[in-house]
């Protein structure tokens, strides 16, 4: 694939450091995700060859458009590591310039690069020179310190430089997720640059990214914290483009959720450690749900992947049990 797809019929998964591995990828893209990003990658790591760093990187040939996420703050870093990427068979990158966790900003990478521009703009040039232009997109934040905006400048910058689209998560990087993502900077943004923009931030639901859309006018939207806690957010987003509403999310459609994720990982990733990974994530989906207590519970208890499943599945008859009382 020479473009990837940019566009409002195409919604894209977002990096989630500690979520968005194969199995939750792989389960969003079956509900309608077109394109996918890995978690957050350290570029030292890919440098020096890390276990952790190789396990993010696990994928499948069905896994496809994916853009890999690095972070790090030494252009030199992207420039030594980038032709192992490339050799992987990876084609699609991302730069990571709007984490404020403390692990990465300590590297210099993430939003801290908001603050020097320069760097920023040096590691770019760097990816880009060997993924090619229009292979690397930036996630950017509006800038580092609340009220002090440059990501415009920047963005001009980057795509001055080559870059293939850039991400937006309207908000400084000092907030971390606090206030509320301003959208019309994204408009600012898509009116600024020629190359595509994509809007991240507060889209917790489908009718979110369909708005966030049309206010604002950006190419594209990728779901976040919307995703994780209904990675069918993906289907009803096509279905309120296609038909201009979503059914209403259904018990039922939450069991089988569960165990469609219970499924996907057990074939993409069978391990003791996805397990636990995924019985600590299913309990999110019930969130709202009518004795959501009692499944936490039940979900926590279970030690195998067929309790897991015999779980999920009562799920479904627990929440349509009209005998079961609302918390
Ligand atoms: C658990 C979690 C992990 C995240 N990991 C990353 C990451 O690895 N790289 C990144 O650029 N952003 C990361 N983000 C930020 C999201 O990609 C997104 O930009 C942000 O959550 C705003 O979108 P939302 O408000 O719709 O959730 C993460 C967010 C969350 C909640």
């Amino acid at each position: 694939m020479n473009t990837l797809p940019i566009n409002s019929r195409s919604p894209w998964l977002a990096p989630l450091a500690g979520y968005s591995d194969l199995p939750f990828r792989m389960l969003c893209r079956k509900k309608g995700c077109t394109v996918a990003c890995t978690e957050m990658v350290s570029i030292k790591g890919l440098k020096y060859g890390g276990k952790n760093t190789f396990e993010l990187l696990a994928t499948h040939p069905d896994d496809t458009p994916l853009v890999v996420q690095v972070f790090g703050g030494e252009p030199d870093d992207f420039a030594e590591a980038m032709p192992g990427l490339l050799e992987q068979g990876f084609t699609w990158f991302d730069l990571n310039c709007g984490c404020s966790v403390k692990k990465v900003l300590k590297t210099g990478g993430g939003s801290g690069l908001m603050l020097d521009p320069d760097r920023l703009v040096d590691i770019a040039r760097n990816m880009i020179k060997v993924a090619g232009a229009g292979r690397v997109g930036i996630k950017i934040r509006l800038g580092f310190n609340f009220g002090e905006d440059n990501y415009i400048e920047v963005a001009k910058r980057l795509q001055d430089e080559g870059a293939g689209w850039i991400t937006l998560h309207p908000r400084y990087a000092k907030q971390m997720f606090s206030g509320s993502a301003d959208w019309s900077k994204l408009a600012l943004l898509k009116e600024a640059l020629d190359i595509p923009v994509i809007g991240s931030g507060d889209l917790f639901t489908a009718q979110d990214g369909v708005d966030c859309i049309e206010q604002t006018g950006i190419d594209s939207i990728m779901f976040a914290r919307g995703a994780l806690y209904d990675p069918a957010i993906f289907a009803h987003y096509h279905e309120i483009m296609d038909t201009g509403r979503a059914s209403p999310a259904s018990p039922a459609a939450l069991g089988g959720l569960m165990r469609e994720h219970i499924e996907i990982t057990r074939e993409f990733c069978d391990s003791q450690r996805s397990f636990r990974k995924v019985r600590s994530i299913l309990p999110r989906y019930a969130k709202g749900l009518d004795g959501i207590r009692a499944i936490r519970g039940r979900l926590t208890r279970c030690e195998n992947w067929e309790q897991l499943l015999e779980a999920a599945d009562e799920v479904t008859d627990l929440i349509i049990d009209p005998s079961v009382t609302s918390e």
